[in-house]
């Protein structure tokens, strides 16, 4: 791999390095009930009081659904490489299997072409959170079947898309969609049941498994991931039951999806903790959840300290220093993304990385000229990048690298309250203003085709 030092700290990227920016269907499309969509679990959950801060939803969200083509110009204009968006299941099939929208598939189809017009490679996503609401219905994804259905949803969506997607992921962040979903009850659909949740857990995993299956069989030449949630989880303090605590607390929200993925097996941890509400297991299925993937896509955005809770009770998560947070609450701890990086790739032995997701949010306001100057964000993200180039000078496969987002978006159960995005949405007007940290990406990406040293 051509990494050249310019100094030694901070090595430059590779010149094949992947640039991008990311969102998902929800959280940027709105147009919800448009050419056939039929709601998602989200839409229901934002419709049930007290569930999203200022009562959002995702009925507008950037409208991103009519103005894409906006959008992709602002990609280009800023040299981006690719763009990570997702697929929303309930467009394709509206009623989560059976009859085909194909106005849904045309949007994509639309989608694709413009990327590939501006020379933006697609990355899509197939599942973002957003399950058709006609599956929960029948139980969601503590049901068995459900796996069934999202890999009969990614055939369909292959087919179509195949000929001109050389990169699909099956899931974001499964942690996000089975526990905080159908455990913990913020997300979608806003359950509490821990033996539900573990099901969901397998039955997301499963349907990977199944999912790369599928596409491998319709598109044998694109490469196939996932995308993991990855925060490293640290001890408060050297106390044993501290260790123990972050240890446990990793099993849940790492190791629990990781171990599967790559290894072909849960935690044995992890399952004595669960106890009777461990994972519905049938022969052959953790083979198939751990069908041999292209590369694994890592989202950081911070670290977890915890230190452990009463007997018998969770860990307790310790509230990070109010000066060294982003606007969400989250520690900036740019050291963490180069150490689930390194454990992915010497723990794991995974040969191909990209960070699919890292960025900041904050309260960004248009100063009186209209501009919004983010130098918090620009600064956020450049010292994550030095911890990735670090990363990639130590020997670690990271081929790409998406900020979180292209736009501010529908932040879940936050509502409309986080900015992540390097450009501004007036969520009045939908117009959109670059950032400052959208010109600095901008520049940052042809300084890195030019091969000038990156980060300072
Ligand atoms: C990740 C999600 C993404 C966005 C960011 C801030 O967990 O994948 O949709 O909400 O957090």
């Amino acid at each position: 791999m051509d990494v050249t030092p310019s100094r030694p700290e901070f090595p430059r990227f590779p010149p094949d390095f992947v640039w991008g920016v990311a969102t998902s269907a929800y959280q940027v499309e709105g147009a919800v009930h448009a050419d056939g969509r039929e709601p998602s679990i989200w839409d229901t959950f934002c419709a049930r009081p007290g569930t999203i801060r200022g009562g959002d939803t995702g009925d507008v969200a950037c409208d991103f659904y009519h103005r894409f083509r906006e959008d992709i110009a602002l990609m280009r204009d800023a040299g981006i490489d690719a763009f990570r968006f997702s697929i929303s299941w309930p467009r394709i099939l509206p009623a989560g299997r059976g009859h085909v929208n194909l106005a849904g598939l045309d949007f994509y189809d639309r989608l694709v072409d413009e990327l590939l017009a501006a020379g933006i490679q697609p990355f899509p996503t197939l599942y973002h959170w957003d399950l058709p609401q006609a599956l929960e219905d029948l139980g969601g994804w503590p049901e068995r079947d459900t796996a069934l259905a999202f890999a009969e949803y990614a055939g369909i969506v292959a087919t179509r898309l195949g000929d001109r997607v050389d990169h699909w992921t099956t899931h974001n962040e499964p942690f996000c969609s089975s526990w905080l979903g159908y455990v913990a009850g913020v997300h979608a659909p806003g359950r509490k049941d821990r033996h539900a949740g573990a099901a969901a857990v397998h039955h997301v995993l499963l349907s990977h498994g199944l999912a790369v299956q599928a596409l491998r069989a319709i598109c044998p030449d694109a490469e196939l991931g996932i995308v993991l949630d990855s925060w490293p989880i640290h001890p408060a303090t050297a106390a044993a039951e501290d260790i123990e605590a972050a240890r446990r607390a990793d099993g849940a929200r790492n190791r629990l999806f990781f171990d599967p993925v790559l290894r072909g097996e849960y935690p044995v941890d992890v399952l004595a903790w669960l106890g009777s509400d461990s994972p519905p297991v049938l022969d052959g299925d953790l083979a198939t959840i751990s069908t041999p993937v292209d590369f694994i896509g890592i989202n950081n955005y911070s670290r977890r300290v915890v230190r452990a809770g009463a007997p018998g009770e969770d860990p307790v998560d310790v509230t990070p220093s109010e000066t060294n947070q982003t606007g969400i609450g989250w520690e900036i701890y740019p050291n963490g993304l180069r150490e689930v990086i390194t454990r992915l790739h010497r723990e794991y032995g995974v040969e191909t990385i990209y960070v699919t997701e890292n960025g900041a949010a904050y309260p960004d306001v248009r100063d009186e000229d209209g501009q919004v100057r983010d130098a918090n964000r620009v600064a956020y993200l450049e010292g994550y990048l030095a911890e990735v180039a670090r990363a990639i000078a130590e020997g670690a496969p990271v081929r790409g690298y998406f900020v979180w987002s292209l736009l501010d978006n529908f932040e879940w159960a936050q509502g409309y309250s986080q900015r992540f995005g390097i450009v501004y949405v007036d969520f009045e007007t939908l117009e959109r203003v670059p950032k400052s940290s959208y010109y600095w990406y901008g520049d940052l990406i042809a300084g890195s085709r030019r091969g000038v040293e990156l980060v300072r």
